[in-house]
């Protein structure tokens, strides 16, 4: 009885650890080697998921996903000028990041109906988009789709464009304390 209590728990606890990871969709994943191919065919270093850009793209594509593609939509639009960018510093938030640490990253959506693969990769690869994406000074990705439209957020290896958040520090130090108590718990256990 005992044991079978310890597997649900068990089981609980795995479930929950994992509950927050989100999966990334096909079209989201066949995107990325699209484009880490394309980084490879320049000689340039393949990008790496970033998670909170991730967030941060997917909720890009939450803002746009109600929009139908137009001619001035996604990759035909000029950088900046779309609708809903307004709400950049709320977005933002959201994912607990500010212009401080995204500043020099590089948000790219497009729409393509359906997310037709072949499309969704050469409205990045031969739009304005290929300079950043050619560029560099970008090392990580994160990418978000949903319904017809998909974003992708680059960022860099230098502050103003972690991405990284700025409650990381203190997390990361309230983590090592909790390992440090936990480590003096089984040393005091074992002693007796
Ligand atoms: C990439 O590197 C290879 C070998 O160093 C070279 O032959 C090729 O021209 C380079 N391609 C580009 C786009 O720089
Ligand atoms: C977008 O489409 C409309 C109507 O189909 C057309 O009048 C307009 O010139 C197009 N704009 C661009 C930038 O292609
Ligand atoms: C972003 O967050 C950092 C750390 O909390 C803060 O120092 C900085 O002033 C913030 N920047 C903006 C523009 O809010
Ligand atoms: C981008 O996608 C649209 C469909 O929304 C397509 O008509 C257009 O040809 C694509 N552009 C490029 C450069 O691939
Ligand atoms: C990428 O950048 C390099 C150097 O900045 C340039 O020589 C090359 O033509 C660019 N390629 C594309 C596809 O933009």
């Amino acid at each position: 009885m005992a044991s079978s209590w310890l597997h649900l728990l068990l089981l609980l606890s795995f479930l929950g650890m994992n509950l927050p990871v989100k999966c990334d969709t096909d079209e989201e994943d066949t995107l990325l080697q699209g484009l880490n191919k394309y980084r490879r065919s320049l000689n340039l270093t393949a990008l790496t998921k970033n998670e909170n850009a991730e967030c941060f793209a997917d909720e890009m594509t939450d803002k746009f996903k109600n929009q139908p593609c137009t001619n001035t939509t996604g990759a035909n639009t000029v950088p900046g000028t779309e609708p809903g960018f307004s709400d950049y510093p709320d977005l933002l938030s959201k994912c607990h990041l500010n212009v401080s640490n995204t500043r020099d990253g590089s948000v790219m959506p497009a729409c393509v109906p359906n997310l037709v693969p072949g499309l969704v990769l050469s409205n990045y690869t031969m739009s304005q988009y290929s300079q950043s994406l050619n560029d560099t000074k970008f090392t990580g990705v994160g990418i978000g789709s949903e319904g017809d439209w998909i974003v992708v957020v680059l960022t860099t290896s230098t502050p103003e464009g972690s991405f990284v958040p700025y409650n990381a520090a203190s997390l990361l130090s309230k983590i090592s304390l909790i390992h440090h108590l936990l480590f003096w718990f089984i040393g005091a256990l074992l002693m007796f």
